[in-house]
């Protein structure tokens, strides 16, 4: 019998955190090691939250270690201040969030683990008889800070799988993306920390939006996962033509979970390239992915860091993901 990938979660949940919670959980040759909140999406205390009460619905035991309440210096210097409010539209009196305050299930009876998750990693990965997959969809923080706290965790790391970044896709400002924009110097941290990375960033995530019908294909599983996937689904779509009422996609990405359906099956990302990656710190390119063009400039000082997917295939995704649903 093939052994299971042991992986740890790091998410900041989030709508599409939530599924991405749900396939980690399914997935039937995933170890779900740990999950790791993070501020992003909302503050620390809902994202911690949210992901308490998704595990709770799927019946799991699966410990949570409640992470960074902030980013690593960008909330003390004030030009650079992170919004943890997520984006929203009142229409009617009626509001409309990409990523409610809470999610829509019965709250959490238990609360998250006593040990903070930068905690967590260094304690785990330090003994860890197994290398250990990290799936992060969320700000890198809490893995920019355990590995300034013991930079030999990387040994026990096989893989980061970073949902975050595009190259030529930027969601929260002209030129850059939620989850780096969120925390730019903890993801400079982590994508040059030696270990292997993955990036699935917007370029990939946006091939595979779901619509409506979509929705309805995994409402149609019967299934706690396809129904709680498809409300989210509806309520992105729902959300987005109320922020963006004269241009609405009518679709969604749900983009963390496809780092998590692309941690074991590489064959949903297309265009997967090595490229020399690295991210704006400063001013226009806060939070900017920055990929180096030029040969000529990959010397032995400055060599290629990730694997980066440049697309995705939708179909292959979808199911996938109901299969893992159904
Ligand atoms: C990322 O930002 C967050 O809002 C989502 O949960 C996802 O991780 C997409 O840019
Ligand atoms: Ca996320």
């Amino acid at each position: 019998m093939e052994k299971k990938m042991k992986v740890i979660l790091d998410v900041d949940t989030g709508t599409d955190d939530a599924v991405a919670i749900m396939a980690a959980v399914k997935h039937p040759d995933m170890e779900l090691l740990a999950v790791c909140s993070v501020a992003g999406n909302k503050p620390v205390e809902n994202t911690t939250e949210n992901t308490l009460r998704v595990l709770q619905a799927l019946g799991s035991d699966v410990p949570v270690y409640r992470g960074c309440a902030e980013p690593l210096v960008k909330s003390i210097t004030p030009t650079r201040i992170p919004d943890h409010g997520g984006t929203m539209a009142v229409v009617d009196g009626k509001e409309y969030h990409v990523h409610p305050e809470y999610l829509d299930l019965p709250a959490s009876e238990r609360s998250h683990e006593d040990m903070p998750a930068p905690m967590f990693y260094v304690d785990y990965l330090r003994h860890a008889k197994e290398p250990v997959t990290i799936i992060a969809v969320g700000p890198l923080t809490n893995l920019a800070v355990a590995l300034l706290m013991d930079h030999d965790i990387v040994k026990n790391i096989s893989r980061i799988v970073i949902m975050g970044g595009g190259f030529m896709c930027a969601n929260r400002s002209p030129v850059a993306e939620f989850n780096i924009w969120a925390d730019p110097d903890a993801a400079q941290w982590v994508i040059h920390c030696g270990a292997d990375i993955l990036m699935v960033p917007l370029d990939a995530t946006v091939k595979t939006a779901f619509t409506k019908a979509d929705a309805e294909d995994f409402r149609s599983l019967g299934t706690f996962c396809g129904d709680f996937c498809a409300d989210l689904i509806d309520l992105r779509i729902d959300a987005d033509r109320a922020i963006n009422p004269e241009c609405p996609d009518n679709n969604t990405a749900i983009h963390d979970a496809l780092a998590v359906v692309a941690a074991l099956d590489a064959s949903v990302l297309r265009d997967v390239e090595r490229v020399r990656c690295d991210i704006g710190l400063a001013d226009f390119a806060e939070g900017a992915t920055l990929i180096t063009r030029s040969k000529e400039f990959l010397t032995s000082g400055f060599v290629k860091n990730v694997d980066f997917a440049f697309s995705a295939d939708k179909e292959a995704y979808k199911s996938r993901l109901m299969e893992l649903f159904s």
